[in-house]
């Protein structure tokens, strides 16, 4: 993959000529397709970028509004407000605007546990009645530690009902959520936590996982003394819920008992009114700086795009006996999307499930599709690489006949695994939608629609409506088909990040600078014939690991933080359940360099679980391999593409080294070394 300002022409070596007519609606049970013909997609997409104002206005109008807004759309690049001038809150959409509508009773969250008894799985059912109550009660208990509208909250919880229950109950308050994901470390936690000045974090004491019981509250506790040992004005409040029974050190006057503090907390408690450009959660995402990014989300543009993507993308309709589930953690953006804000207001029941994959068996995924008689399936392509891995024999073992729709997303899907989850478990029939979006753009940006749009293995298809894809070159000049280039959009949706939290310059410098006047989102891609989106990859320094995003830069700074380190280089390499994999180069001290095989195996290990430490398992390299020198240009940049070959175990010779330094170098990264 080029680099940005190497050339922006792609080769393409990918060709895929599978075609599939999506099917009929009674062929997969579904209660008929939301959209009916390419026809009405392309009409409604027409007029969605011709008068975004009027296509996003009617949507808008079926949402709940404290004021109107006065304007759909104000663009001064690199800035949208949408809905400006109105008023309304995400907690409300998702909850008390269904309750208010009589289906308080309506089941809003299936949640299945990990444990596994003798009589099968803890199922919990909220209602949106439930969801109500409990928001209520959680935003008075946040309230009662001081928390006030635009604080930011800092969540780090497993996958249990309680997380919902807290981000919806900071939207309901008008306070923004910073949730971050179990896998990542203590000092992951510190540093979001100090960017985002968040007083307050909600966690759990722990988190079950295969079995195991992850230790969450102890990495809040290592978070909460790096911040004292920097001498930062701290955390003042932990919240901890209590769900493994695990053993925990308590710090008096910090932590609070979860259910001690809802407990006495009144069930009343009036969504709070929100500006449309309202902050409503920061997530944090990696760049190709060794810094990750507070990624800043608004209130009424989120809400409008996230609960229509999701709507017909998986073709919500209520009272069908629809079951929604998304294998996501709340952690990332997809599940804030399409776990929450986008499922809940489309009143289908959104499932929750706590653990792994394969605890027990390989089989629990079905297990839960046939349990719950699951409509909708959305997971990830590296997931489904472990399902094949896994065998078909799991799947074949349960009634997995509900399955309506099957969606995809986090990278690009290769062909054989598309072929395979449409055999195995779309049962030949269900449509498959491959949804390109981001953790920036809040929705589905590229997607097929079920049942209308023909789908091809690996290719995301068309722009969701309001969305304006091309691809350009490094000027921003439109491509013809077939060429690979820069994915752009060219015109703002309502779900379009708002900004970087406090760095103004980085939001600007990352997405707005590249492309003249458009919307770059880092990724290279080619159309074919019939202008269907054919996602490359990223083309700057960051890598998909397993459908999550990775700064190279960051697992090179965490290297690099190691006293045996001197210089470190990471790059993806393929591999067969990830996608990507971490390949790291590093250079030693002197004093470091291992004298025989099994002390370089001792300090792989060492330098692996340095990096675990510092980012989280993750981040963990596949492969390290030492080298006296890295290849550098002679202006003393490092050859990336060089790396990524050797990393590849290519030996490409078309490869230009004529800007190499010292090829001695290059042979000696060559060199075997494992063992
Ligand atoms: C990057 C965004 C959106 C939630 C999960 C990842 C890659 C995502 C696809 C897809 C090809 C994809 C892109 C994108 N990506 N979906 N369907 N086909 N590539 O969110 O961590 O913000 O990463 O994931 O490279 O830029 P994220």
């Amino acid at each position: 993959m080029s680099k940005p300002g190497e050339s922006s022409e792609i080769d393409s070596v990918l060709i895929e000529n599978r075609r599939f007519d999506p099917p009929s609606a009674s062929a997969v049970g579904a209660p008929r397709w939301l959209i009916g013909s390419m026809d009405e997609y392309r009409a409604m997409h027409k007029r969605s970028i011709e008068d975004p104002e009027g296509f996003w206005g009617e949507i808008a109008g079926e949402f709940r509004w404290s004021s109107k807004w006065e304007r759909v759309l104000d663009w001064e690049l690199p800035d949208a407000k949408w809905f400006a001038g109105g008023k309304t809150n995400l907690c409300d959409n998702c909850v008390d605007r269904l309750v208010d509508q009589g289906h308080g009773d309506d089941t809003a969250i299936i949640w299945e546990g990990e444990p596994m008894g003798g009589e099968g799985p803890e199922v919990r059912r909220l209602t949106y009645a439930d969801l109500k109550r409990e928001t209520a009660r959680f935003a008075n208990a946040l309230k009662s530690l001081g928390v006030k509208k635009g604080d930011v909250v800092t969540i780090y919880m497993g996958m249990v009902p309680e997380l919902a229950v807290a981000m919806l109950a900071c939207a309901r308050m008008g306070a923004a959520h910073s949730i971050i994901f179990g896998g990542f470390s203590p000092q992951a936690i510190a540093d979001r936590v100090t960017d985002a000045k968040s007083r307050v974090i909600v966690t759990c004491d722990g988190a079950w996982r295969r079995g195991k019981v992850v230790p969450l509250k102890q990495n809040v506790d290592e978070a909460c003394d790096m911040l004292a040992d920097r001498g930062e004005a701290g955390v003042e409040h932990v919240v901890v819920l209590r769900r493994c029974g695990s053993d925990i050190n308590w710090t008096q006057g910090r932590d609070n008992d979860y259910s001690e503090l809802v407990q006495g907390a009144s069930d009343e408690f009036p969504p709070e009114p929100m500006d449309s450009e309202d902050m409503a959660f920061l997530l944090y995402t990696s760049g190709s700086t060794g810094k990750p990014k507070g990624i800043l989300h608004t209130t009424a543009g989120y809400m409008v795009f996230t609960a229509t993507t999701a709507k017909y993308v998986f073709n919500l309709i209520p009272d069908q006996g629809q079951v929604f589930w998304c294998t996501a953690d709340i952690g990332w953006i997809t599940g804030h999307s399409y776990i929450i804000y986008g499922i809940l207001p489309n009143r289908v029941p959104t499932l929750m499930y706590e653990g792994a994959p394969n605890f027990p068996e390989e089989d629990r995924f079905w297990g839960i599709v046939e349990r719950h008689k699951v409509t909708q399936f959305y997971t990830a392509p590296t997931a489904i690489r472990a399902f094949m891995k896994w065998g078909a024999e799991h799947p074949k073992k349960h009634n997995i006949s509900s399955l309506q729709v099957l969606g995809t997303v986090g990278e690009p899907i290769n062909p054989e695994a598309w072929m395979w989850y449409r055999k195995h478990i779309g049962r030949d029939i269900c449509p498959i939608v491959d949804t390109w979006w981001q953790t920036e753009t809040g929705g589905h940006m590229l997607t097929p629609l079920p049942g209308v749009t023909p789908t091809k293995p690996g290719s995301c298809t068309l722009p969701f409506f309001g969305v304006d894809a091309a691809i350009v070159d490094n000027d921003g000049q439109p491509l013809p088909k077939g060429k690979g280039g820069l994915l752009a959009i060219r015109k703002p949706w309502p779900s379009v990040l708002r900004g970087i939290y406090n760095d103004r310059e980085r939001f600007i410098e990352t997405y707005w600078s590249r492309l003249p006047g458009m919307y770059f989102p880092g990724d290279g891609a080619r159309t074919d014939d019939d202008g269907y989106f054919w996602i490359m990859g990223r083309v700057d320094d960051v890598i998909n690991v397993s459908g999550h995003r990775l700064g190279t830069m960051e697992v090179e700074s965490a290297l690099v933080s190691h006293e045996a380190v001197v210089e470190a280089a990471v790059v993806g390499m393929p591999h067969e359940i990830k996608g990507t994999g971490i390949a790291a180069f590093v250079t030693l001290e002197n004093a470091f360099t291992p004298g025989s095989p099994e002390d370089a195996e001792k300090l792989r290990k060492a330098l692996t679980a340095h990096v675990g430490k510092e980012i989280g398992a993750i981040a963990k390299p596949d492969m390290i391999r030492f080298a006296e020198a890295l290849p550098k240009t002679r202006s003393g940049k490092i050859m990336r593409r060089l790396l990524r070959s050797i990393a590849a175990g290519e030996e490409k010779t078309g490869q230009d080294t004529s800007t190499l330094e010292d090829f001695s170098v290059l042979a000696k990264l060559r060199e075997p070394q494992e063992g």
